[in-house]
């Protein structure tokens, strides 16, 4: 269920041109599981493990529940009319206040249709108007698509952090990570 083309989006709900954004439900559990999250192709630049069983994504739902309680905020699942396409998110990080995380990632069959950079620029425009300070996201250093996309939705290079994070899907290795970040 993508959410309806009629009336007031309920709160929460997210428009943009061609896209509903709107907080994931357990029922979304095998589309997000079957679009994305089991896919090696679309997971293997994700800071996250692709999903093996469906009983994960069950999990990672309870806990992007969990964190939209707790903060007010978290993953936006995109859905074009009723097909789930990808997920965005904002993230509230807990250690900087003020300051939100975003990310992306779509199943193959939508790549290429500028839908990534469509749901960075509605998450920019979310947290603007949630009022918070500083928007930030990082993708592995050679993800050229990806620093695209966040470079089209206005975030600005702060440059390359050497050895910063693991990308579970590549191996056990620290990789270097380019930073973007823009102020609100
Ligand atoms: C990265 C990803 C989100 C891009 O989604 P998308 O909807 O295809 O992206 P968009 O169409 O909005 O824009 C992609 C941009 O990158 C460019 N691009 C795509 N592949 C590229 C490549 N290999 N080299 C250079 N540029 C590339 C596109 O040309 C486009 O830029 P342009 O509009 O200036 O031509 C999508 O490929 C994906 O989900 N990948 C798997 C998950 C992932 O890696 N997420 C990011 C983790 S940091």
């Amino acid at each position: 269920m993508g959410g309806t083309d009629q009336g007031v989006a309920p709160a929460g709900v997210l428009r943009t041109a061609r896209l509903v954004l709107r907080a994931p439900v357990p029922e979304d559990a095998a589309a997000i599981y079957a679009t994305y999250a089991s896919d090696p192709e679309a997971t293997r630049l994700m800071g996250w493990p692709r999903h093996e069983q469906v009983s994960t994504t069950e999990w990672f739902v309870s806990m992007s529940m969990h964190e939209w309680k707790t903060y007010g905020t978290g993953t936006h699942l995109m859905f074009l009319g009723d097909t789930l396409v990808g997920s965005t998110g904002l993230h509230v990080d807990t250690k900087t206040p003020g300051e939100v995380a975003t990310g992306y990632i779509l199943g193959r069959a939508f790549w290429g249709h500028g839908f990534a950079t469509e749901a960075c620029r509605a998450m920019v425009e979310h947290a603007r108007a949630r009022g918070d300070r500083r928007i930030g996201a990082y993708c592995h250093a050679d993800h050229t698509a990806s620093a695209r996309v966040l470079e089209k939705s206005g975030l600005v290079f702060q440059g390359v952090r050497p050895r910063y994070v693991v990308f579970p899907n590549l191996g056990p290795e620290l990789a270097d990570v380019r930073v973007y970040a823009l102020g609100l």
